[in-house]
């Protein structure tokens, strides 16, 4: 089968990558052509296991190709649309470049007699599948919708990092649906990667958008739910917040995954798709998610909590060496889009504090924000070395293997670890004189 795939980022890439892995030809579009030039070469644009090796056997085989050319797809029986869904400055859904692909696939398809199955992959607010991809797309072809255009809706819930594996083995697929023939069609297709190994929910286009909002935000809210936990943990004698969190877990109407309490949460999507569904409630149903408002603000000031413990051992940050390890937003990839760390060196430059960084893969993506108002190391023991306090705010692994020795390189070592990932340790760092906080554990200052 030939299938379109309208947008080469994370999602459009990997899913169209699997894709072709089994065996269908897969043309994939995108405006950017210095991006379509990179990936016919066989190279990425970003870091992520395993997808570099899946793109060089598909273009041997070629059953993979990258253009910008939107006449690629004519002939294409499922089309995927997964472009980007940026956040406008009010928060709201930025829709301009799904309006702009959605015109551009219409005059892709028009004259063709085939039936075409349109799929929203992108994340979009409830409306939009039906009001906006649909609409464009079956004016601007002069195609029917049912008959000769099928329509889809398909959230994709893969996480940077293990893209891959999340893609071939879901734990559910959502197919959110126009008519009977577009969901059974796109049904089929699934169904012949996934057969029963996973669960499948067909439903209306407006749930399908909803859910993937509902599962984020639902994330989002546990994360900050356990930070919260975590802050009132650290005024308790005795308690702390793993504890805590392994104790709910074995509720068992708790599910325990995504209580792990830190600086809170950051990426392209928790963030945006927060906003963009407050925006959502507030502006075209009025109506005031009060909890999603009080997730969103518990990330905000959970970052900078880091830099309150710090203030309280060092007083006046102004002119002191303060190194950062870990700026990617979470571990395994070299994304800093709306990362901790961004808002912790704000907060730091605007305080005059000098700043040392280590990360082991997104030194360069934060050298392009910050060029030289930061002092980038090699490694984090050179970050460490006569520094006066360190935050770690990423959980890498080459970070779980530091031991406290390897902060007595510091000038009078303050640890805040932000991600709980030596507290292990606690006692040796207490021997060895070290001042070691770390989020949700109780601490006398
Ligand atoms: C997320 C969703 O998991 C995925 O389904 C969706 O499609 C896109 O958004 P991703 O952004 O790749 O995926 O990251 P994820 O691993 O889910 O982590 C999100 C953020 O939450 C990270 O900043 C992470 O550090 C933080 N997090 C996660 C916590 O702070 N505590 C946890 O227990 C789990």
């Amino acid at each position: 089968m030939k299938v379109g795939i309208v947008g080469l980022g994370y999602v459009g890439l990997t899913t169209g990558l699997v894709i072709a892995s089994k065996g269908h030809e897969v043309i994939g579009i995108d405006i950017d052509d210095k991006k379509v030039k990179m990936l016919n070469a066989g190279r990425i644009p970003f870091y992520e296991p395993g997808l570099e090796e899946l793109l060089r056997k598909a273009l041997d085989s070629k059953l993979f190709i990258a253009t910008t050319n939107y006449d690629a797809i004519r002939d294409a029986e499922i089309i995927f649309i997964s472009v980007g869904t940026p956040s406008r400055d009010d928060g709201s859904i930025d829709l301009s470049f799904i309006e702009s692909s959605s015109t551009m696939i219409g005059k892709a398809l028009k004259g063709s007699s085939d039936y075409h199955l349109i799929v929203v992959k992108s994340t979009v607010t409830p409306g939009t599948t039906r009001n906006i991809v649909g609409r464009i797309i079956a004016k601007v072809s002069g195609k029917k919708l049912g008959d000769e255009l099928g329509l889809c809706m398909n959230p994709e819930f893969l996480r940077e990092g293990s893209a891959l594996y999340d893609t071939l083995n879901p734990d559910k697929v959502i197919i959110g649906e126009l008519d009977e023939k577009s969901g059974e069609k796109l049904y089929e297709f699934w169904y012949e990667f996934y057969r029963d190994d996973t669960e499948y929910l067909r439903t209306t286009l407006e749930n399908a958008e909803l859910i993937k909002y509902a599962i984020n935000s639902f994330l989002a809210t546990k994360i900050s739910y356990i930070n919260m936990l975590a802050n009132i943990c650290e005024k308790i004698p005795n308690c702390d917040i793993g504890v805590i969190a392994r104790g709910m877990g074995l509720d068992k109407r708790i599910n325990p995954a995504f209580f792990g309490a830190g600086l809170g949460f950051g990426g392209s999507c928790f963030p945006k798709d927060l906003r963009a569904l407050i925006a959502f409630s507030k502006q075209s149903i009025n109506y005031d998610p009060l909890i999603l408002e009080a997730t969103l603000k518990i990330n905000e000031k959970q970052a900078l909590h880091a830099i309150e413990i710090m203030k309280r051992e060092l007083n006046d940050l102004h002119g002191r060496e303060i190194t950062i390890l870990g700026l990617s937003y979470k571990p395994n990839t070299d994304d800093i889009r709306e990362a901790v760390s961004i808002r912790i060196i704000n907060e730091l430059l605007r305080l005059g504090a000098k700043i040392r960084v280590y990360d082991p893969k997104a030194m360069k993506n934060i050298k392009r924000i910050y060029g030289d108002s930061l002092i980038y190391h090699n490694s984090a023991y050179d970050a460490l070395d006569k520094s006066e306090a360190v935050i770690i705010v990423t959980e890498w692994n080459e970070f779980r293997k530091l031991k406290p020795k390897d902060f007595l390189r510091m000038k009078k070592p303050v640890v805040i670890d932000g991600r709980r990932i030596l507290l292990d340790k606690l006692e040796e760092f207490r021997r060895l004189g070290i001042k070691y906080y770390t989020i949700g554990h109780y601490f006398e200052l």
